[in-house]
């Protein structure tokens, strides 16, 4: 089980999401691991080893920097989700805390299948995400910013919300079976530094722009991030399954 302060820092909707799946004793695969709240939240509930993978070079030295030193429990991996060196039927846990919001949907397919195939037979897997927001969001103003910069300089966008239901289908097209969806914020508390974060973004995909386009996006990113300051809306849910014995892809 955990040892010394490892749950330190773990959010709480980490926590709530994990509380009821089997995590000590597995080996777990964290995918998209970000600034690793949720490789701190498996180590803390005594998983027997984690694989924490991401693109990013800076989140990979980050979570080393968090958890390794704490953990011989846990394997940083730099790679794409799409296609990782891990060994099929390799792991018994997976999570994606915060993940498919940032897959535009060429990717989240891919990124499901690639998973499913490390997933081993009796595999857990744990969707954490965030709902589209409603329409009269005033967040969703300054995603649309950050998304219209992204598509004009990379062709996709930086943001999609999935409904809980589309990510359920999604996996179980690829073999695993429903147990369980819960919630775990509503509303989302979006703070002043979530949207300077995004703003920040916005203006770093639009700096890739012509001028003539990229200097109005950024205006109406600060407009935005002024004006909105912090807001409550939306909901983040917890989707569970299980990857049944002999489960082949629908
Ligand atoms: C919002 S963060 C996830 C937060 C994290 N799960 C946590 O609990 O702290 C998204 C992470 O997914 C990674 N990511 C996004 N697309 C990816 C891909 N195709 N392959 C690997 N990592 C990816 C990002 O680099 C980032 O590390």
């Amino acid at each position: 089980m955990a040892s010394g302060n490892e749950g330190a820092g773990v959010p709480r909707t980490v926590k709530a999401a994990l509380a009821d799946r089997p995590v000590a004793g597995r080996v777990c695969l964290e995918a998209g691991a970000g600034v690793g709240n949720t490789t701190a939240g498996l180590l803390a509930a005594g998983a027997k080893r984690v694989y924490a993978v991401t693109d990013d070079p800076e989140h990979a030295a980050l979570v080393r920097e968090r958890c390794g030193g704490k953990s011989n429990r846990l394997v940083v991996i730099e790679a794409d989700l799409r296609e990782t060196p891990l060994r099929t039927d390799s792991v018994d846990f997976v999570t994606a805390h915060g993940l498919c919001n940032v897959l535009a949907p060429a990717a989240l397919d891919s990124v499901a299948a690639e998973l499913t195939r490390i997933a081993s037979p009796r595999a857990h897997l744990v969707l954490d995400d965030y709902a589209p927001l409603p329409d009269d969001a005033a967040v969703g103003d300054l995603f649309a910013v950050e998304n219209a910069a992204s598509e004009l300089a990379d062709g996709r966008p930086a943001l999609s919300f999935y409904p809980a239901r589309l990510l359920r289908r999604l996996f179980v097209g690829h073999g695993w079976a429903f147990d369980r969806e819960k919630t775990l914020l509503d509303p989302v508390p979006w703070t002043a530094n979530h949207l300077s974060a995004h703003a920040a973004a916005a203006r770093h995909a639009a700096a890739r722009l012509p001028p003539g386009l990229g200097d109005p996006l950024v205006k109406r990113a600060d407009e935005l991030e002024a004006t909105i300051g912090s807001e409550s809306v939306g909901r983040m849910y917890s989707v569970a399954l299980t990857l049944p014995e002999g489960s082949e892809p629908a």
